[in-house]
């Protein structure tokens, strides 16, 4: 498809954004009454090196947006290639997303999701406005990876396996 200006068809525009192929994960966090939210996310990144920064963007039209402003600790739990049922169950709404799944939590009591290719533990820095969407910006505190485990792709509105 070529490229348009302003106005642009929003599928056109998405199938556009899809040709960036990605990794898939689960963001993760809780409430004060210590209700858990997951969501899957492909728009994490990193950032710096020194000092340690990542960022993600979320929908502010999600059911758990409230949860991430509100808790600015977070996990980001990077989907293994196998874990494509995972990313399917994050992402869509429901109140029973962890079920069947044998987590372990941070110290803060923030899910950390079995089986994944590594996690991050981080803490939002800043909340930054992209249109309907909000940037959040964090530092990363601890973290953890499996290098012998092959990653979940996401490209075109598919999941790849290598
Ligand atoms: C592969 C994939 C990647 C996604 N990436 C994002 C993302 O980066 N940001 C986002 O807000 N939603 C993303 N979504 C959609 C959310 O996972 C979905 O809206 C989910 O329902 C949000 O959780 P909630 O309904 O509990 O708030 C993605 C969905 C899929 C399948």
């Amino acid at each position: 498809m070529e490229a348009k200006n302003a106005g642009f068809d929003q599928k056109d525009f998405r199938n556009a954004l899809g040709c960036f192929g990605t990794g898939v994960t689960v963001i993760t966090t809780r409430d004060q009454d210590g209700k858990h939210y997951g969501v899957t996310a492909s728009s994490f990144n990193s950032v710096s090196l020194d000092p340690p920064l990542i960022l993600w963007s979320q929908g502010k039209a999600a059911p758990s947006h409230g949860a991430f402003k509100e808790n600015s600790n977070f996990v980001v739990n990077v989907l293994s290639a196998n874990q494509a049922d995972i990313s399917n169950q994050f992402a869509r709404p429901s109140d029973n997303k962890f079920q069947g799944l044998d987590c372990t939590y941070t110290e803060d009591g923030i899910a950390i999701l079995p089986g994944t290719s590594g996690h991050f533990e981080c803490v939002t820095q800043n909340m930054i406005e992209g249109g309907d969407h909000i940037i959040f910006l964090a530092k990363v505190v601890n973290y953890r990876h499996h290098a012998d485990t092959s990653p979940l792709f996401f490209w075109k509105g598919q999941y790849i396996t290598p």
